[in-house]
């Protein structure tokens, strides 16, 4: 059909940031604002697809007619998407996973000190793992960089087995974090590059999952 070309689909997205907590009041996250891969959950939906909504803590009312799942931590998302992965057409990352975590949760308020080291632990790379355990799904990533980005994107294109990696470049006005308007270029692993204008991030996710179509699997 025309305007459902994801019906009988299902479409699993990740959204905004993680928070690794180092007591009950403190954790360490970052600025994703979640807008990209709300925008991609509501328009997968228009699009006719079942979507699942896998989001770190955002201030975003959800999308209707998509499934949420609310998680807080890497580990949590991790086990999340795995619990959907082997049913899922389309998964696209958006989330802004935070790499490391603490390596000590402290039950009681850790206390001032003059000086408090915190040691890191690395967080599972949740796409690079899907990227092992792909069969049919379509897998797209995102790249936010402040330097170098097609290299970068590159190379997780590669290193996590994706078939399309959206790139967006962090720190510039209209795009990136905490926006309404992104500028992203689309590369896959057929080789194509392709650059957008700076666009709302409704459309913006529409040209993701336009191009998302040209990589399912005849398997029904
Ligand atoms: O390697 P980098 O973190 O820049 O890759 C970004 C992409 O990888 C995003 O799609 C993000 O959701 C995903 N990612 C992940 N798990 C991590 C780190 C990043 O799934 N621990």
């Amino acid at each position: 059909e025309q305007d459902m070309p994801l019906k009988n689909k299902k479409v699993l997205v990740t959204a905004g940031p993680t928070r690794e907590p180092l007591d009950p009041f403190r954790f360490i996250t970052n600025y994703s604002s979640g807008k990209m891969g709300y925008a991609i959950a509501a328009e997968a939906r228009k699009m006719g697809a079942d979507v699942i909504l896998i989001s770190g803590p955002t201030n975003i009312t959800p999308p209707k007619g998509v499934k949420v799942i609310y998680v807080e931590t890497a580990q949590q998302m991790f086990e999340e998407v795995l619990k959907y992965y082997g049913d899922i057409d389309i998964v696209i990352k958006a989330a802004a996973v935070s790499d490391y975590r603490p390596v000590a949760y402290s039950n009681k308020k850790i206390k001032k000190q003059n000086e408090v080291n915190i040691e890191l632990i690395k967080n599972p790379d949740i796409l690079f793992e899907l990227g092992k355990l792909k069969k049919h799904q379509v897998l797209v990533g995102f790249a936010a960089e402040t330097n170098n980005l097609e290299e970068y994107a590159m190379e997780k294109l590669k290193s996590k087995n994706l078939d399309m990696i959206v790139v967006n470049e962090i720190g510039q006005k209209d795009s990136g974090f905490a926006n309404d308007t992104n500028i992203i270029q689309i590369i896959t692993n057929k080789g194509e590059k392709i650059s957008y204008p700076k666009l709302d991030k409704g459309e913006c996710a529409i040209n993701i999952l336009k191009k998302t179509l040209e990589f399912l699997k005849q398997v029904d």
